[in-house]
């Protein structure tokens, strides 16, 4: 049973400010600050992003305020955080860094994973969205998975707006300090079923990797993307963990090269501790999509940008993945079904719904392998005033085609056919809820036995401890080739890649 969120100890439970700037989101201003979930996007169709206002001159309650949050509520100040007009408001609650949350290790990962290094020990996971930590044991069995929002998101939701945001004056410190704060509370949280640590060791994106390190990361914003030289070296980091301030040291792990970062690395070390046959892929679909092949002692890497779509941002009626959020979607009759995380109303499609979602109209003849709708541009969905567009499905298609051009790139540079790849592994919190047939079915991932295919879910921070060893991961930086996708003949590729179908 998960605990749920809780305060970590030394915050504050005080009133906080905060500030909606004219023409920033008001959702993304609050959760800057706050922990709260706004599940359908700051559309104000889920109720999740509700916060408790202080004070004497309250914004009077909005339609979509009444329609989630009951009369007592709004009598106590409660508001939906995405229908805030701009301006300053003082909000009562737990600081978002105080409130993390811990689950265990899902039945595929637990089932499949060896144990790690000896412990006592915590790996952290710096993600772009989320910042997550486990504690090793002395056995080297992991503990709980803690998480908490990286704060730098109120400065975009992917990588390259952090980088933008990384070049105003201070913009490096400014970031620095949003992601060491919720890397303290995760460490915090997940050292209390263990000693002291004997090691800590985070992995991440290049970005995260350069940001943490407090390097300018302005060269991975441009082409070649480019990590710094510094940033391809190891960094002791000191995160504040605890209560009177006194920091922890933790050892950033180098990135792989290019945007492919120690989460990779992390990733590769797990998948070459089980032996996984070789010559094997590795995906980790996000924003950026980050990919390796491994084939008879060769690796090449590479990454792509897919857009937002994988976590429902960019579409119509997308959300994050969590309660609420349709997380599948299949045939039944004429109409459709759904399944709803935490079995609640649902307030959106997440990005697995929308695979399937595109593999039920493909196989049911109501678009075309263009992505044309054929019947109508607009799929009713059962969601009050909810569709599917044509524009949706072209979102899709980037983000999908994206996938299929990376991963044919390193299998033209390895020259190695399709049918000789012997494993396929996915990572990352996306590729957990994917239905494998219907990712098959659009050409999101090839079609090869699903023996074949292997979900590793958060392998990074499983690897993470693998990753302490320097000599290892200086081998796999040396080794590694990366493969820079070339922009001559992109756009027949992009052509061919768009299209909805197997492949194989
Ligand atoms: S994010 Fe505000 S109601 Fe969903």
């Amino acid at each position: 049973m998960s605990p749920g969120p809780r305060q970590i100890p030394g915050m504050l439970d005080d009133p906080l400010i905060i500030q909606i700037p004219p023409g920033v989101p008001p959702l993304a201003a609050v959760q800057a600050r706050l922990a709260v979930a706004g599940a359908c996007g700051g559309r104000g169709r889920c109720g999740t992003c509700a916060v408790t206002l202080v004070g004497e001159r309250l914004p009077p309650p909005l339609p979509a305020d009444r329609r989630w949050i009951d009369t007592a509520g709004l009598a106590r100040g409660q508001r939906l955080a995405c229908t805030l007009h701009p301006g300053e408001y003082l909000v009562s609650g737990a600081r978002t860094p105080a409130t993390v949350t811990g689950h265990a290790w899902d039945r595929i990962i637990s089932r499949d994973f060896v144990p790690g290094p000896a412990g006592p020990g915590i790996a952290i996971d710096i993600g772009t969205t989320t910042v997550m930590a486990t504690a090793f044991d002395k056995g080297g069995m992991p503990g709980r998975v803690w998480s908490a929002p990286n704060l730098q998101r109120r400065y975009g939701a992917d990588v390259m707006s952090r980088v933008s945001a990384s070049a105003e004056p201070e913009g490096v410190c400014d970031l620095r300090r949003a992601v060491l704060e919720p890397m303290a509370a995760v460490v915090r949280a997940a050292a209390v079923s263990i000693e002291r640590p004997a090691w800590i060791v985070a992995v991440g994106n290049t970005v995260m990797q350069h940001l943490v390190a407090g390097i300018d990361a302005t060269s991975l914003g441009i082409s070649p993307f480019a990590p710094r030289e510094q940033g391809l070296g190891w960094h002791s980091v000191c995160v504040p963990v605890d209560t009177d301030g006194t920091g922890w040291q933790v050892s950033l792990v180098p990135p792989l090269g290019g945007l492919v970062g120690s989460d990779v690395v992390a990733s590769i070390a797990l998948i070459r501790k089980r032996a996984v046959e070789d010559p094997w892929l590795l995906v980790d679909m996000g924003t950026n999509c980050e990919m390796a092949l491994w084939a008879h002692d060769r690796l090449l890497f590479t990454s792509v940008p897919a857009g937002p779509a994988f976590e429902g941002g960019g579409l119509s009626c997308g959300c994050v993945a969590g309660d609420g959020a349709v997380e599948h979607v299949e045939a039944k009759g004429d109409a459709l079904g759904l399944t709803v995380i935490g079995g609640g109303a649902p307030v959106g499609l997440c990005g697995s719904a929308a695979i399937d979602l595109c593999a039920v109209l493909g196989s049911s003849g109501r678009m075309e392998q263009s992505g044309r709708l054929v019947e109508d541009p607009c799929v009713q969905l059962a969601l009050p005033g909810l569709s599917f567009t044509q524009r949706d499905v072209r979102e899709m298609q980037k983000a999908k085609a994206a996938v299929e051009i990376g991963v044919r790139a390193l299998l033209t540079h390895a020259s190695l056919p399709l049918k000789d790849l012997r494993s396929l592994v996915l990572c990352g919190a996306f590729a957990r809820g994917l239905q494998l047939d219907n990712a098959q079915a659009i050409g999101l991932i090839p079609r090869m036995d699903r023996g074949r295919i292997m979900v590793a879910g958060n392998g990074a921070l499983l690897g993470a401890g693998l990753c302490q060893d320097p000599g290892m991961v200086a081998n796999l930086q040396r080794r590694g080739q990366r493969v820079i996708l070339q922009t001559e003949g992109f756009a027949a590729r992009f052509a061919e890649a768009v299209r909805l179908r197997p492949w194989e």
